[in-house]
């Protein structure tokens, strides 16, 4: 038998106690997959004394994860911190800088630091893998920079954030409102006191610049990520968008276009013919277009303490067999830096909802705002008559730039009998 895989673990909170059961239960297997035993060698946290419902005791404890980031009895050190500074950077950085390969499940710090640490880790010839950090359980960067990797990919999107995905699912089915819905979310713990990055879209983000980059071979860019949340989509939208045959999810969106790289996470309108659009609750899913093999769908948990334990073990597995591959598809130096295509150049659909006064004219009024910046309209609901009071409004539009909805937009909140600002949602014709 080979010599053991010696793990170091930094941060034994929902993922890294995960990743200790895990590797405790499930020992035999992977030794049998990896070749040779994975040892739990050393952990770290902060306090050693927190219950976690974990054995520990036969690991090395280190108050300080960067001073375990050198021991040399340790082969890879596993990153389970999280944050994009501090801590979480520091562990990596050392690790890598000391010859020992990493796992990180730690999309924020990826995402802002993802190239230059896989530069460095190709520097000490090691592994940087973060399977764990996209989509949790659902091995996707493994199928993109393996199993697919002899396609051009066309466009990879997904729902990579089950907070969100839970919320918007429950507003659909029980219609209620935003607001209502997140406080049960916070309640069974599916959102954090402060959901900001979840609702806000900037976590779907994070995963969405990694996976853009694994796709493309595309140097990582979040900047370069347009980002807009769920706070403002409503159960009337919910509403209209199931009469009009549609789902709204949250979805990261990375396509090649001939401005450069798109990255756009944002509420969208999908068929509800297509897969994605029958991934609820807290599941996630991610799509693949390939120019050979078409559409893949894989569909799975995207958080949690198992499924992300999964992907973390799952990436140490490759590292105990010694056959890995680039952090991003290809070596560092040789990633494209496409720029990034911006949000104003790109084409699609929308939805359009207004409240307007229910008064003669006012539809010819909008309809002129669209024409004079030439987006044309594809359909338009008007339900209910209330003389003289506030009306919704629904539109929807054939493919046009984003640039000219937006100046029509404009025109049309400006509009004297449109009560509130215009509610804009994408529809993807995935
Ligand atoms: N939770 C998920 O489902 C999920 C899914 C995918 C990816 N991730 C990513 O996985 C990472 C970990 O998430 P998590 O949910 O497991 O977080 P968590 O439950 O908050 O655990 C964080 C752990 O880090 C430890 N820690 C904090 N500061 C430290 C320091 N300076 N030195 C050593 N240890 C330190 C904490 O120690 P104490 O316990 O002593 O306080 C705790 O054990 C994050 O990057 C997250 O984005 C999480």
């Amino acid at each position: 038998m080979n010599q053991p895989l010696k793990i170091a673990i930094a941060g034994l909170g929902t993922v890294g106690a995960g990743t200790v059961r895990l590797l405790q239960q499930n020992a035999d297997l992977l030794a049998r997959h990896g070749g040779r035993e994975l040892l739990l060698a050393a952990v770290s946290a902060r306090d050693k004394g927190r219950a976690r419902g974990i054995d520990v005791s036969g690991a090395r404890w280190y108050d300080d994860s960067v001073a375990m980031a050198a021991d040399p009895g340790v082969d890879v050190v596993v990153e389970l911190i999280g944050g994009s500074e501090g801590a979480a950077r520091a562990t990596v950085a050392a690790a890598l800088a000391n010859g020992k390969h990493v796992v990180s499940a730690n999309k924020a710090l990826l995402a802002h630091d993802g190239t230059a640490l896989s530069r460095l880790a190709e520097e000490r010839r090691v592994a940087l893998l973060f399977e764990a950090a996209v989509a949790g359980g659902i091995p996707i960067l493994k199928v993109l920079r393996e199993g697919l990797a002899a396609n051009r990919v066309n466009r990879v999107y997904g729902i990579l954030n089950g907070t969100c995905n839970f919320i918007l699912t429950t507003m659909r089915e029980t219609g209620r409102d935003f607001a209502d819905v997140l406080a049960e979310a916070q309640r069974l713990g599916y959102a954090e006191a402060d959901p900001s990055f979840d609702i806000d879209g900037v976590d779907a983000a994070h995963k969405l610049a990694l996976l853009a980059s694994v796709a493309f071979a595309n140097a990582v860019d979040f900047s370069g990520v347009y980002v807009e949340g769920i706070r403002h989509v409503s159960a009337l939208d919910i509403a209209f968008a199931e009469e009009l045959g549609y789902r709204i999810k949250l979805l990261g969106v990375a396509r090649l276009t001939e401005h450069g790289l798109e990255q756009r996470v944002h509420p969208c309108m999908v068929p509800r013919s297509t897969p994605i659009a029958h991934v609820d609750g807290v599941f996630n899913a991610v799509v693949v277009e390939g120019d050979f093999v078409g559409r893949v769908v894989l569909e799975g948990r995207g958080a949690g303490a198992e499924p992300t334990a999964s992907a973390v073990v799952a990436d140490l597995l490759d590292i105990a067999r010694g056959r890995w591959s680039s952090s991003f598809t290809v070596p560092a130096a040789s990633l494209d830096e496409r720029p990034a295509s911006p949000m104003l150049r790109h084409v699609g659909a929308y939805y359009v909802r207004l409240m307007v006064v229910d008064r003669p004219g006012v539809i010819a009024d909008v309809a002129a705002a669209l024409r004079d910046e030439q987006v044309s309209m594809e359909q338009m609901i008007q339900r209910g008559r209330a003389p003289g009071e506030a009306v919704p409004v629904v539109l929807t539009t054939h493919e046009t730039e984003e640039a000219a909805m937006r100046r029509a937009l404009a025109r049309i909140g400006a509009l004297e009998t449109v009560l509130e600002p215009p509610r804009m949602i994408r529809v993807d014709n995935l």
